[in-house]
C-alpha cells in the first residue's frame, strides 16, 4: 500500500471528509477511528458552517439497523447524493456499520445506489485504509462484507471531545435477545485483553482526559472467552488511574450484575453512581418470549441491592413496548415496574421487526396504533416520574464534571455523575473539571447548584 502516494493526493487536494453516524455509542467510536484513520492520510474534517455550497469530498454512512426507521433514513439520505455524485465523479461515498451485515443489503445498495465507492461491514473497519487508496488512486469500487472475530488493537482515533472519552472492551453479542438484530451483524462476543483496556486508559489520562465510558454490548459478561480477567477486576484497576475521575459503562445486562460489581461499584471512588440497566419489559411472560433470562423479581431485587449498597445510584434503562403478543396486562406490569423502580431517565421503543430474528416469525404481532398508544402512556408515567422526583435533588451533594459555558458569561454547565445537567456559577477555566456539588434549586430537567 503506498501510503505517500494517497496522502500526497490528498493533502494536494486539500480533500474534506464528512460521516453521517447513526445508532449506538459503538458506532459514534468506529467513527472516531474512521476519522482516525482519514486524518492520518492527510484528510480535513468537513466544516459545514463554512462551505455552504461545495460538499465533502468524502462522505461516509455508518449505518444502524437496530429498528426499522433507520433504514429508511439512510437510503433517503445516500439517494440525496446522487446528482451531486454526478456533477463531480471525483466525490467519494462510503457506506458502512451494521446495516451493511444485514443478508441481500449491499446487493440492495448496489442496485439502488450504484455511484456508491465503498460498502464494508463492521468486520472489516482495520481495511479502511486500503479501500479510500484503491478508489482515490486506483479508481476501483469496494465491496467487502466479511464476518471475523480478531479484534484490532491500535487503529488511529479522533475523538470527539478532550476531556471525555470511549474505549471498547468488548465487541459483539451472544445474547440472543429474540427482537434483537445485533448478534447477527456484530458478530459472536469476544473481550479485549485487559492489559490493552488498561494501557489506553491510562494513556488517556496522561493526555489529560478525566472521563472514560467503557463499551460492550453487555460489559458484565467480559472476560468471559478465557483472557482471565473480569469486568469487576478491570473496574478496580482502572481506578487506581490518576488523572482519571469518572468510570463509566454500558450496557449491564440485569442477567449478568453480579453482587461483586455492586460492590466493586460501592467501593471504588471513581465510578459514577449510575448504572444503564435495560429492563425491556416489567412482565415475566414477555421477558421470557424476548430470551432475557431474568424474570421482573430478579431485576426488582438487583435494583434493592445496587440502592442499599450505592445510596442515589441512578438508573437507566431501555423498554420496548408492543413486543409479539404483549397483552394490556402485560403492558400494566411494565407501567408498574416503571412506578416501583422510578427511573432518572427512560429509553423507550415500539418494537420493530427485524428480518432474522426470532420475534419477527412470532404470532400475535401488535397493531402499530397500539404500541403508539403504548408508548404515549410509558412516556407519560416517566415523564411525571422525573418531575415528581425532581425536588428530591435539593440539598443532596454529587460530583459533576464541567462541560461548557453558558450564554451568561458567569454560568458553566455540567453533568453529574448520576447523568443529570447541572448549571453552576463559573467561568470557561472551570471546564473538563469535576467538582462536589450541592443542589440548590432542582427542575425536571436540570439541576442548579453550588460548588461546597
Ligand atoms: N446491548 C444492549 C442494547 C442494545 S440495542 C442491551 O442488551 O440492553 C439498544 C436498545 O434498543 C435495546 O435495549 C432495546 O431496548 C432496543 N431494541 C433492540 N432491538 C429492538 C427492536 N427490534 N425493536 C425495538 N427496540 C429494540
Ligand atoms: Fe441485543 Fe440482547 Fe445483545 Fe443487547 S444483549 S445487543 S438487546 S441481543
Ligand atoms: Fe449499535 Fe445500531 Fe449497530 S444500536 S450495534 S449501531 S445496530
Amino acid at each position: 500500500l503506498d501510503t505517500a502516494k494517497l496522502h500526497n493526493f490528498v493533502t494536494s487536494n486539500c480533500m474534506t471528509y464528512q460521516i453521517n453516524t447513526y445508532g449506538c455509542q459503538m458506532n459514534a467510536h468506529d467513527s472516531e477511528k474512521i476519522a482516525g484513520i482519514l486524518e492520518k492520510n492527510g484528510f480535513l474534517e468537513w466544516d459545514e458552517s463554512s462551505h455552504q455550497t461545495k460538499k465533502a469530498d468524502l462522505i461516509i454512512f455508518n449505518t444502524c439497523c437496530v429498528r426499522d426507521h433507520a433504514e429508511a433514513r439512510v437510503f433517503g439520505n445516500i439517494g440525496a447524493l446522487r446528482e451531486a455524485k454526478e456533477n463531480n465523479p471525483d466525490m467519494v461515498i462510503a457506506v458502512c456499520g451494521c446495516m451493511m451485515q444485514q443478508e441481500g443489503m449491499e446487493q440492495k445498495i448496489s442496485r439502488r445506489f450504484p455511484f456508491v465507492d465503498i460498502i464494508f461491514g463492521t468486520h472489516n473497519l482495520d481495511e479502511f485504509e486500503k479501500y479510500i487508496h484503491e478508489v482515490i488512486i486506483e479508481k476501483k469500487k469496494i465491496r467487502q462484507i466479511q464476518e471475523g472475530m480478531e479484534i484490532i488493537e491500535d487503529l488511529p482515533i479522533k475523538r470527539a471531545y478532550n476531556k471525555s472519552a470511549y474505549a471498547t472492551i468488548m465487541y459483539g453479542c451472544d445474547n440472543y435477545c429474540s427482537y434483537c438484530i445485533v448478534p447477527y451483524v456484530r458478530g459472536r462476543e469476544r473481550s479485549r485483553d485487559m492489559e490493552a483496556v488498561v494501557q489506553e486508559v491510562r494513556g488517556l489520562a496522561k493526555q489529560g482526559y478525566v472521563e472514560i465510558t467503557l463499551l460492550g454490548q453487555n460489559v458484565n459478561s467480559y472476560g468471559g472467552n478465557g483472557n482471565n480477567a473480569s469486568f469487576p477486576q478491570l473496574l478496580r484497576t482502572l481506578n487506581e488511574i490518576d488523572g482519571l475521575e469518572f468510570i463509566r459503562f454500558m450496557t449491564s445486562h440485569p442477567k449478568d450484575l453480579s453482587d461483586e460489581l455492586i460492590e466493586v461499584m460501592a467501593r471504588c471512588d471513581k465510578i459514577c453512581k449510575h448504572i444503564h440497566l435495560p429492563v425491556q419489559s416489567g412482565s415475566n411472560r414477555i421477558l421470557t418470549a424476548m430470551n432475557r433470562c431474568y424474570s421482573r423479581e430478579h431485576y426488582l431485587s438487583l435494583i434493592h441491592k445496587l440502592r442499599a449498597q450505592i445510596p442515589d445510584i441512578a438508573v437507566t434503562t431501555d423498554i420496548i413496548v408492543g413486543f409479539p403478543g404483549e397483552t394490556e396486562d402485560d403492558f400494566e406490569d411494565t407501567l408498574r415496574l416503571m412506578e416501583q423502580v422510578r427511573f432518572t431517565s427512560a429509553f423507550t421503543f415500539m418494537y420493530s421487526v427485524r428480518t432474522g430474528t426470532k420475534a419477527a416469525d412470532m404470532q400475535h404481532q401488535i397493531d402499530k396504533k397500539i404500541k403508539k398508544q403504548r408508548l404515549h402512556r410509558l412516556n407519560a408515567l416517566q415523564n411525571q416520574i422525573i418531575q415528581e422526583d425532581a425536588p428530591g435533588y435539593i440539598n443532596k451533594t454529587m460530583r459533576v464534571m464541567v462541560d461548557e459555558v453558558m450564554n451568561k458569561k458567569d454560568e458553566v454547565k455540567a453533568k453529574a455523575e448520576n447523568t443529570k445537567t447541572v448549571f453552576l456559577k463559573g467561568d470557561p477555566h472551570m471546564i473538563g473539571k469535576v467538582y462536589e456539588v450541592k443542589i440548590k434549586a432542582a427542575r425536571a430537567g436540570a439541576l442548579v447548584a453550588e460548588i461546597i
